[in-house]
């Protein structure tokens, strides 16, 4: 198999994607994750949040985001005043990679291009189901996977570009790297840039409201 496409059903609902990605052996990562780490959130969600892949929480647990990097994604929803059950949240890649633990946690390492390639058609077919009015995305992987190899996320956080389907999409940063700074005062300097970038979101979504 040489990506997930050929799993997909071109009617297939959100559920029905959801039973066939748990069987998914499309790339080697099947072997690494303790299972497929789907999407979660409602159908007709107006936003779609993308994430690189499920963490050592989220591989354990089953769903996305709900280890330290989603309760840092949490905050700045709050923040901004998005209602995180309005969004849809998912990953590039669907099953946890990972090569050494460190303590009691296993330490994530980078999907490489093969994965997310075998991978990708899962995150298309949840767009195209969800339709949703605007798409975040977290981090180099995300985005680089959606908007091109070329992509610089350093660069072009927070503008508003044509994405899957020519949806808006947004790029910033992963709320990962807001835990990993060195400082207080880099913490504070990251998290404030991580909410301008999801004010431009809000922002959106309050545009198509009106
Ligand atoms: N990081 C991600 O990119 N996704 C998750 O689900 C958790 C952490």
């Amino acid at each position: 198999m040489e990506t997930a496409a050929e799993l997909i059903p071109e009617d297939a609902d959100l559920g029905t994607l959801r039973r066939l990605a748990a069987g998914c052996t499309a790339c080697d990562l099947h072997e690494t994750g303790t299972q497929t780490v789907f999407g979660e959130g409602p159908a007709d969600a107006r936003l779609v949040v993308v994430g690189e892949q499920p963490g050592d929480q989220e591989d354990l647990e089953g769903e996305p985001f709900v280890g330290p990097a989603g309760a840092e994604l949490d905050r700045g929803f709050e923040a901004v005043g998005i209602d995180r059950s309005l969004v849809y949240v998912t990953n590039t890649v669907k099953h946890f990679k990972w090569s050494e633990r460190r303590g009691k946690r296993r330490i994530h390492e980078k999907p490489n291009a093969i994965e997310i390639r075998s991978c990708l058609p899962w995150l298309q077919a949840e767009v195209a189901r969800v339709e949703p009015e605007v798409v975040l995305l977290l981090g180099a992987t995300a985005a680089k996977a959606v908007l091109g190899s070329g992509f610089r996320v350093t660069k072009q956080r927070g503008e508003v570009l044509e994405g899957v389907d020519g949806r808006p999409t947004v790029a910033t940063l992963h709320p990962s790297s807001v835990l990993r700074s060195r400082s207080d005062e880099q913490r504070h300097a990251a998290r404030a840039a991580f909410h301008a970038d999801l004010e431009v979101v809000a922002g959106l979504l309050q545009g198509e409201e009106g």
